[in-house]
C-alpha cells in the first residue's frame, strides 16, 4: 500500500510534533518538517526522528507569495499532500492554500471560534470562563477560523493558572491531534 506523504509545520517546541511522530500513523509517512524558526526546539526533534528538515526565515524573502512559492515547490517535488500545522505561528497565503485546499489541518488550544490567534490559553484565563478546550480544523484564508473537524472540552478550574492549563491542553492536544490525522488518513 503506498502511503500517503504529509509535512508538518511548527515554529516551536514541537511537543505536536513529537506526538505524531510517536503515533506511527498507518498509511501516513511525515516526508519533513518546514520550521520558520532556525533555532526552534522543534528541528532537534525532527533530528531525533531522522525527519528531514526545511528551516526558513521569512525576511530572507521579499514576500510572503516569495517564501509559499519555494514550499509549494518543495512539498509538490516530495509528492506531499498533506500539510499538519503543529504550533506554526503564521498565517497561510493563497499560494499554500491554492494548492492544498482542504488538505491543510490545524491544531488550536481553545474552543474555536472562541479566542483564536497568539496566547489562547493566556486569554482563556484572563477571560475566566468555565470551560475550554482543544480544537483541530482545517485551515482558510482567516485567523484559526476554518470549518472544525473535531473538538474537546476542558472545565476551568477555580484556580486555574496559565501553567496548569497548558499542562493539561498539552495532553488533550498529543492525544487529539494524531487521533484526527489517523481518521483522516483512513479516508483519503
Ligand atoms: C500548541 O498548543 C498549539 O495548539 C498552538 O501552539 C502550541 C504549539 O506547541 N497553536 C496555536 O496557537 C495556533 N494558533 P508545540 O510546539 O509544543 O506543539
Amino acid at each position: 500500500m503506498s502511503k500517503v506523504r504529509a509535512a508538518v509545520f511548527a515554529s516551536g517546541t514541537g511537543s505536536n510534533f513529537e506526538a505524531i511522530m510517536k503515533e506511527k500513523i498507518p498509511g501516513c509517512d511525515i516526508t519533513f518538517l518546514v520550521c520558520d524558526q532556525p533555532d526552534a526546539k522543534v528541528i532537534d526533534k525532527a533530528n531525533y526522528f531522522d525527519v528531514p528538515t526545511f528551516v526558513f526565515s521569512a525576511k530572507d524573502y521579499p514576500s510572503k507569495q516569495a517564501y509559499e512559492r519555494v514550499l509549494v515547490d518543495k512539498l509538490q517535488e516530495a509528492g506531499v499532500t498533506w500539510i499538519f500545522l503543529a504550533g506554526y505561528m503564521r498565517m497561510i497565503g493563497k499560494m499554500l492554500l491554492d494548492v492544498y485546499e482542504e488538505r491543510i489541518i490545524n491544531i488550536h488550544p481553545s474552543l474555536l471560534p472562541a479566542f483564536p490567534g497568539k496566547d489562547a490559553i493566556g486569554q482563556a484565563v484572563e477571560a475566566g470562563v468555565g470551560k475550554t478546550g482543544v480544537t483541530v480544523h482545517y485551515v482558510d484564508s482567516g485567523m484559526d477560523s476554518g470549518p472544525i473537524i473535531a473538538q474537546e472540552e476542558l472545565e476551568m478550574f477555580p484556580d486555574e493558572t496559565i501553567e496548569t492549563l497548558k499542562k493539561r491542553i498539552q495532553k488533550v492536544e498529543h492525544r487529539l491531534y494524531p487521533r484526527v490525522i489517523k481518521d483522516l488518513m483512513l479516508k483519503d
